[in-house]
């Protein structure tokens, strides 16, 4: 089922999602997840957070290598936490499927160490670096609320949120 990607300023992008406990696995959470990853691939996107379904609970969906009418293997966890981060990079143009209309580079971390856990419940590592690395930042962001654009400029913050604003409007007005 494709579901409904919340976009900026919607207040439950800002909601701090709650982890899962072992047991909380059950038919709604596959549910919810295959639904996120229907509605990734959708878009398309290369991440989805639960938080962006309005869903506050700590599951994000993956898959950084599919190409338009490619295989399918989205890489679903729960629980996803930074243990180890090292180094700086700068992630050029990201963007958002929650933030439309914009990209910006944003400081991250070069390499981060993720613990997360499987469907099944399996705990799973990884060591990243690249657009791999910049990806599980911008998605467990999510997880905390946080949105790639509080991690940029005042600045550019400033004109992107009055851009969007004014837009918002302008989209009231027209339909009354
Ligand atoms: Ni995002």
């Amino acid at each position: 089922m494709l579901l409904e990607v919340l976009q900026f300023p919607d207040p439950a992008l800002r909601v701090k999602a709650e982890p899962f406990k072992p047991g909380d696995v059950d038919e709604s959470v596959r549910e919810l997840a295959e639904s996120m990853a229907e509605t990734m691939y959708e878009e398309p996107g290369i991440g989805l957070a639960a938080t962006q379904v309005g869903v506050a609970k700590r599951l994000v969906v993956m898959d950084l290598d599919w190409k338009e009418d490619g295989e399918r293997r989205p890489r679903v966890l729960l629980n996803p936490e930074i243990v180890e981060r090292e180094g700086e990079a700068v992630s050029e143009e990201e963007g958002c499927l929650s933030v439309p209309d914009f990209n910006a580079d944003v400081e991250r971390d070069a390499r981060v160490r993720v613990v997360a856990r499987t469907l099944d419940w399996e705990e799973v590592e990884f060591d990243v670096t690249g657009l791999e690395s910049f990806c599980f930042q911008h998605e467990i962001d999510h997880l905390d609320g946080v949105l790639f654009i509080d991690r940029i400029s005042r600045l550019k913050r400033d004109l992107y949120v009055r851009r969007r604003k004014k837009l918002l409007r302008r989209e009231r007005e027209e339909t009354g």
